[in-house]
């Protein structure tokens, strides 16, 4: 115990006498089962998008694009669709261990790649504020279409989905720039806020709104990032920074709080 740093201890102590913690995680949580994040130069997504050949990385999730040219989405869809080749990472077996011991308030995920499901994270306290693969619906006449028929054409044809009432594309409701988030993260935030004693952040650049915006709207609450960089307004008083992988700091703090064998027996499960 000695030997870890002194965030990560400080960090500790904080979730020992938290009772509501909010959990807002991004793609580096999940960058160590084999899945890219957005934005890191090089290894990103947003870096490795050239054969769509798009006006710029973004274009890809952005619903105006879509209605002109779908393709893209589609052929990345039909790499990125959940399946069983990813597993869930000690991070998140992590914030299913806190909801075990009723310490999380809520896992407001930006992430579509379904692993807090697989850690077995309880869905009620899971916002996936980005949506996810599940479920697909029209986009102009917004009729919900069938899931495994969506799934079919993209995964295996990789072709676009039509609407088979108005002929129009179907999209996966992964939540593109320029659409609403779900109606759960809007109801679920205005409470939580309120509660959050403290807000938990990883492996997120912190660069998309309004999740972005979460930690200060708990304005009352203590606020802690685990991530490479440091990202977004952590180093007020009241603020920590651990810097680091996730997995890593996880591990150690996971000695600290002397969960380490019932986190460790968690994810091997
Ligand atoms: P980003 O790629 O923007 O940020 C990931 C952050 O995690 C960066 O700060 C990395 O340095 C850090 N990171 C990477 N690997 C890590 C590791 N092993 N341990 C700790 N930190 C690590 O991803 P997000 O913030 O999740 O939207 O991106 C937000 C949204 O932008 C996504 O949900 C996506 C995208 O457009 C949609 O797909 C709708």
């Amino acid at each position: 115990i000695k030997s870890l740093p002194h965030s990560v201890k400080q960090l500790g102590f904080w979730i020992q006498e938290s009772q509501n913690i909010l959990v807002l995680t991004g793609a580096g949580i999940s960058v160590s089962a084999g899945i890219p994040d957005f934005r890191t130069p090089g290894s990103g997504l947003y870096d490795n998008l050239q054969k769509f050949r798009l006006p710029y990385p973004e274009a890809v999730f952005e619903l105006d694009f879509f209605r002109k040219k779908p393709q893209p989405f589609c052929s990345l869809a039909q790499e990125m669709w959940p399946g069983l080749k990813h597993v869930p990472t000690v991070t998140h077996s992590f914030i299913a261990l806190l909801a075990e011991k009723k310490k999380l308030l809520r896992n407001y995920t930006q992430n579509i790649d379904g692993l807090e499901y697989l850690a077995n994270t309880p869905a009620e306290l899971l916002i996936e504020c980005h949506g996810h693969y599940r479920t697909s619906t029209c986009i102009s006449c917004r009729k919900p279409a069938d899931a495994e028929k969506v799934k079919q054409s993209i995964v295996e044809l990789g072709k676009v989905p039509l609407c088979h009432l108005c002929g129009s594309y179907v999209k996966p409701d992964i939540v593109f720039f320029g659409e609403n988030l779900p109606e759960r993260f809007h109801s679920s935030l205005h409470r939580d806020v309120k509660k959050t004693d403290l807000v938990l952040v990883m492996g997120t650049s912190l660069q998309v709104a309004p999740v972005s915006m979460i930690p200060s709207m708990a304005s009352g609450s203590k606020k802690a990032l685990i991530n490479r960089d440091l990202v977004g307004d952590f180093t007020r008083k009241g603020s920590l920074f651990v810097q680091g992988d996730c997995d890593d700091r996880i591990n150690e703090l996971a000695r600290f709080l002397g969960w380490h064998d019932e986190l460790k027996r968690k994810h091997e499960r």
